[in-house]
C-alpha cells in the first residue's frame, strides 16, 4: 500500500507500531523494491523501540512521521539523520513543541480520524495550527476521503491532506475483508470515538486519549461505560475472542474516520490518489470563477 501510494505521487507510509524491528526492514526492502519515490516511516514516539528507530535512521529513510511523545527526543535525531521530519499533532500546544525543535512539516489531526485521535474537530484545529506553523507546510487530517475534502483544507491554509481511513479501502490495503466491508456499509455518523480500543488491547496510551471505530454491539454496549469496563476486560476479552472466531462484525473494533460514511467503493491506492487531485483541481478552478 505504502508503494502503490508512493508510486501514484502521495507519500506512502509504513506504521512501524506492533512491528518488530526484523518485519519493519522487511517491509522497508519490500517498499525499495516496488518504489524509487520518496515513503515515509511512522512511529508512535512513547511506544517506538530504540532498536528500531535507531536502525531506520541508519537506513537513509527520506522521511520520518511522529505521533504522541516528545518532539525534542526524536525531530533532532532524524533531521541529523538527514531526514525530514513530519509530526502529527492533534491541539496547538503539541504543534508548537514540534516546531521549537524546528519539524519541516506538521499533519494537523482532527477529532474525524480513525484511529487514535485528538479532541479538536478539523476545522476548528487547521487554522490555528497554520498560524503558528510560520513557513511550514502543514497537512490535513481528518474525515477526508476525496477531492472536495481536499479542496476545503487547501482553503483552510493547508499544503496537503493525510488519508488513513480511505485507504483502508484499497486493494493493496491489509485491512481484513470484513473491515473493509464494513467501511462500505457505514453511513455518517457511524463512528465512535472511546479508550475501549486500548483497554481491550491491554495498551496504555499516556492522556486518555480516544479510538475511532465503527459503532457496532460492542461499542453500544461499553462506549462510555469504560469505567465498568475495566472490572471486566479479561471476562470481555475472552467473549471477543470467540466472537471473532465466528466473524461476529458486531463484536469486532474496526479502526475508521468519520469519512467511512462516504466510501462507496474498494480501488486501487492510486486510484484513490488520482481522483482526489483531479476533483480536487475541478472544485478549486469552480470556486475561483465565483470571485471573477
Ligand atoms: C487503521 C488506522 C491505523 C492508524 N495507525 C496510525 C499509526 O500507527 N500512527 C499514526 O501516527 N497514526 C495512525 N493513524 C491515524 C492516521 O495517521 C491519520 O491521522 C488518520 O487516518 C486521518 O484520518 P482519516 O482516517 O479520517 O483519514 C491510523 C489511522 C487508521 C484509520
Amino acid at each position: 500500500l505504502a508503494a502503490a501510494v508512493s508510486n501514484a505521487g502521495g507519500l506512502g507510509t509504513l506504521g512501524c507500531i506492533g512491528n518488530t524491528l526484523d518485519q519493519v526492514m522487511q517491509q522497508v526492502r519490500s517498499i525499495r523494491a516496488l518504489t524509487d519515490r520518496p515513503f515515509s516511516l511512522n512511529f508512535v514516539v512513547h511506544f517506538m523501540e530504540e532498536d528500531t528507530f535507531r536502525a531506520a535512521l541508519a537506513e537513509q529513510i527520506p522521511v520520518f512521521t511522529f505521533f504522541r511523545g516528545d518532539p525534542a527526543k526524536v525531530v533532532p535525531r532524524a533531521r541529523d539523520a538527514g531526514a525530514k521530519t513530519i509530526y502529527q499533532i492533534t491541539t496547538v500546544e503539541e504543534a508548537e513543541q514540534a516546531c521549537e525543535v524546528g519539524v519541516d512539516v506538521l499533519i494537523a489531526q482532527g477529532n474525524e480520524a480513525g484511529g487514535h485521535m485528538g479532541p479538536i474537530p478539523l476545522l476548528t484545529l487547521l487554522p490555528e495550527v497554520v498560524a503558528v506553523a510560520g513557513s511550514r507546510p502543514v497537512l490535513a487530517a481528518g474525515g477526508i476521503v476525496d477531492g472536495r475534502g481536499l479542496a476545503a483544507a487547501l482553503c483552510l491554509g493547508a499544503s496537503g491532506v493525510v488519508m488513513g481511513t480511505r485507504f483502508l479501502a484499497t486493494l493493496e490495503s491489509p485491512a481484513s475483508e470484513l473491515h473493509k466491508q464494513a467501511l462500505l456499509d457505514a453511513k455518517p455518523g457511524d463512528t465512535v470515538a472511546s479508550p475501549m480500543w486500548d483497554i481491550l488491547s491491554g495498551r496504555d496510551w499516556p492522556g486518555g486519549i480516544k479510538v475511532r471505530t465503527i459503532r457496532n454491539q460492542l461499542t453500544a454496549r461499553w462506549a462510555g461505560r469504560e469505567d465498568e469496563l475495566l472490572n471486566v476486560v479479561d471476562e470481555v476479552c475472552a467473549q471477543l475472542e470467540q466472537a471473532r472466531a465466528k466473524m461476529d462484525t458486531d463484536m469486532i473494533l474496526f479502526l475508521a474516520g468519520e469519512g467511512a460514511g462516504r466510501i462507496r467503493d474498494v480501488v486501487p491506492a492510486a486510484q484513490v490518489v488520482r481522483e482526489v487531485v483531479t476533483e480536487a483541481e475541478q472544485i478549486l478552478r469552480r470556486v475561483n470563477g465565483l470571485v471573477q
